[in-house]
C-alpha cells in the first residue's frame, strides 16, 4: 500500500538546518525517506546535522545528502546555492532570527536586519529557485511564521511584522503556483525550545518577559520535533490538498 506520509523519492531543501527547528525537520524528513539539501552558517553544527541525516539513512550511500554553508543574506552566496541545487520536491524555509525591540527604538538598520533574513531571503530564494526551474511540479513550499503575527508580545513588532509579510507572500505564491500543483503554506508556531530562546536574559528575551510568555501555553512550550512532525506532513503527499494556509501550533 502506498504511504502518503512517506517522503521517499523526494528531495527537500531545508534552510537553517544547523540548529533548532530546521535541524529536527531535516532529520525527521530523512527518517521518512527524503534526500536532503541543508544549509546553515555554522559549519560545525551543519556537519553535525549532516552526520545525523546519514545515520537516519544508513542503507544509502553517504553522498545521499548535501550540505552548504551559506550566508543567505549575501546574494552571491544565495546564487551559488541555487546553482548547486538539484531539482527539488520541497523547500522548508527555517533560517531566521528573532530580537525583541520596543517600537520607539526601531531604526532603519534594525528593519533591514530583521526583514533581511526573515522576509527578503525566503522570498528571493524562492524566486531564484523558480526561475532556475529547480522546483518540480507538485512540490511543497513551507515557511516558518509565528503565532505572534496574531498575538502580539512586547518588543515583537519587527519580528512579527517580518513574519506577517511572509504569510501574505505565501498566500499569493500559493495562488500563482496552483496551476503547477505547487503548494505554499506556513507554520505559525508558538514558543519552541530552540537555541533561539536559550539564555533568554543574555540573548533574546528578558527572563521576566519569558516567564510571562510561558503562562500563555496550556500545552507547554514546544520542542523542535513537534514542529518537525508538521513539516513532514506538509512535505508529504498526505497534504496535497492544502495550500495557502497557515497552521497554528502551540495552543496559545
Ligand atoms: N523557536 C521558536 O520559538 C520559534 C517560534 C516560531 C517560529 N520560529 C521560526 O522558526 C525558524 C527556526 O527557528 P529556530 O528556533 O530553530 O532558530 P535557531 O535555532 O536560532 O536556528 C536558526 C537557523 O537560521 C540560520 N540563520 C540565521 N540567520 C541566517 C543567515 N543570515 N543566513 C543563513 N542562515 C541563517 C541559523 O544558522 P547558524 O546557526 O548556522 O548561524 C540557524 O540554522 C525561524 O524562522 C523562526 O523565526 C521559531
Amino acid at each position: 500500500m502506498m504511504d502518503e506520509f512517506s517522503l521517499s523519492g523526494k528531495t527537500i531543501l531545508v534552510t537553517g538546518a544547523s540548529s533548532g527547528i530546521g535541524r529536527q525537520a531535516a532529520i525527521l524528513a530523512a527518517k521518512h525517506g527524503a534526500t536532503l539539501v541543508i544549509t546553515g552558517r555554522d559549519s560545525k553544527r551543519l556537519q553535525e546535522t549532516l552526520d545525523q541525516l546519514v545515520e537516519e539513512r544508513d542503507a544509502s550511500p553517504v553522498t545521499c545528502h548535501l550540505s552548504r554553508v551559506t550566508e543567505l543574506t549575501i546574494e552571491s552566496e544565495m546564487d551559488d546555492l541555487v546553482s548547486s541545487l538539484p531539482v527539488l520536491d520541497g523547500i522548508v524555509h527555517c533560517a531566521g532570527i528573532v530580537g525583541p525591540l520596543p517600537v520607539k527604538f526601531i531604526t532603519q538598520a534594525d528593519i533591514d536586519r530583521m526583514f533581511g533574513i526573515n522576509y527578503h531571503v525566503p522570498v528571493n530564494l524562492t524566486g531564484k529557485i523558480l526561475r532556475k526551474k529547480k522546483l518540480s511540479d507538485g512540490a511543497s513550499i513551507l515557511f516558518m511564521s509565528t503565532i505572534a503575527t496574531r498575538n502580539p508580545y512586547f518588543g515583537g513588532a519587527l519580528y512579527s511584522g517580518s513574519k506577517a509579510a511572509l504569510e501574505a507572500y505565501s498566500k499569493t505564491l500559493a495562488l500563482e503556483m496552483v496551476a503547477k500543483g505547487i503548494r505554499s503554506n506556513c507554520i505559525m508556531a508558538g514558543l519552541v525550545d530552540t537555541p533561539m530562546i536559550e539564555n533568554p536574559s543574555e540573548k533574546n528575551m528578558q527572563e521576566e518577559a519569558l516567564e510571562r510568555y510561558l503562562k500563555r501555553y496550556p500545552l507547554g512550550i514546544g520542542n523542535p520535533k513537534d514542529v518537525a512532525n508538521a513539516v513532514v506532513f506538509f512535505m508529504s503527499d498526505a497534504s496535497k490538498w492544502i495550500t495557502g494556509t497557515s497552521l497554528i501550533m502551540g495552543g496559545e
